[in-house]
């Protein structure tokens, strides 16, 4: 038996020595050392022996086994690392060959817009709001009690608004100007912020019309600003979005949550004044709602209007981009037509 174990020492050995792959190597194992291996059947027989015998033999074969494991082993190592070099030497990357096509991809004009207005605002000392101040998923008390909408008062009916079945009074924001109370809620004066956001409106979907849109709504309350501080900002803004040469107008209006309320126009960007059907006549375009913080609202939020006042001011994104880029129907900006949205 002892001769048996030597000869497959031998052979073994020889074996190993000539395995020239991992694979080769894997056989040599499987045939040798594994459970129905050469190996593994004279130890079976060990039991025939006598006590004495089957002491020198067994220890002989553990020896045997113990100096194969080693060899394929080490053996192992040196062919998978030959084998590793020979891969990495065929995988070479040719970096002159030309790459795959992928066209790219563009910033939808929405976003632009939001990004070029938030530029000019941070430009002007505004920073942007946290996000949490201003959810889509709003409370009417937020959206509109808070804002000096009253009870029951028509003013509510300005806005179309969505409501949910989530809870009672949870609605889908109808505007931005929400994120101003959480905004002066968690930030005393001085505040000077602009917070852009998604709103719903619950209308008939046309040329002019989606039921979502984009606001960026604008807060600036401290101690002594007037309605010159805002007309001085909102110029400012106009001049840098449309170009230095546009004439402004403030036209009066009403919003609950400002006293006195004003409508920004510019000067129509397709006829230059003289009125034709983009501003249907008139020479001027409503570009954006503004006006001063009611008193009401920042007693709302614990502010002192005696010490303290403020402007605020919300702009339609989608309207904004129109005017800019003689866009005639706010739904290409929700189809996402390829065709469309490469132009920008
Ligand atoms: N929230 C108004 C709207 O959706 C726009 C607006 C007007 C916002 C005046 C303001 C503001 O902050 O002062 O029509």
């Amino acid at each position: 038996m002892k001769e048996k174990l030597e000869l497959i020492l031998n052979n073994a050995s020889d074996e190993i020595n000539k395995a020239s792959s991992v694979q080769d190597l894997e056989n040599v194992k499987l045939k040798y050392l594994s459970r129905k291996g050469e190996l593994n059947s004279i130890k079976k027989n060990l039991k025939d022996l006598s006590d004495e015998d089957k002491r020198i033999v067994g220890a002989f074969a553990n020896e045997v086994s113990n100096k194969l494991e080693a060899m394929i082993t080490s053996k192992g190592d040196d062919l998978y690392g030959h084998e590793l070099d020979e891969k990495l030497k065929k995988e070479t990357i040719d970096i002159t060959l030309p790459s795959d096509f992928r066209p790219q991809g563009k910033v939808h004009p929405l976003t632009q817009t939001v990004n070029e207005i938030v530029e000019i605002f941070q430009g002007l000392g505004f920073s942007v709001m946290p996000s949490e101040y201003s959810p889509e998923v709003e409370t009417e008390y937020i959206n509109f009690d808070m804002l000096n909408f009253p009870p029951n008062h028509p003013a509510k009916d300005m806005q179309d608004t969505f409501y949910t079945k989530v809870a009672p009074n949870v609605i889908l924001r109808s505007q931005t100007s929400g994120a101003q109370i959480r905004q002066m809620i968690n930030q005393k004066p001085p505040v000077r912020v602009i917070s852009p956001g998604r709103v719903y409106r619950c209308e008939s979907v046309s040329a002019r019309k989606n039921n979502l849109f984009h606001q960026i709504e604008g807060l600036l309350v401290d101690k002594d600003i007037t309605f010159a501080d805002l007309k001085g900002i909102l110029n400012e803004f106009v001049r840098i979005y449309f170009g230095s040469s546009r004439p402004t107008r403030f036209r009066a209006s009403y919003f609950p949550f400002t006293e006195p309320s004003a409508e920004v126009d510019v000067q129509c960007i397709m006829c230059g004044g003289k009125g034709c059907r983009t501003c249907s006549g008139t020479g001027w375009l409503e570009v954006l709602g503004a006006g001063m913080v009611h008193a009401n609202v920042l007693k709302n939020v614990g502010i002192d209007p005696e010490i303290y006042s403020g402007f605020a001011f919300g702009m339609g994104v989608e309207r904004l981009t129109m005017l800019k880029y003689a866009i005639n129907d706010i739904r290409l900006f929700f189809n996402n037509d390829t065709r469309f949205l490469k132009q920008f």
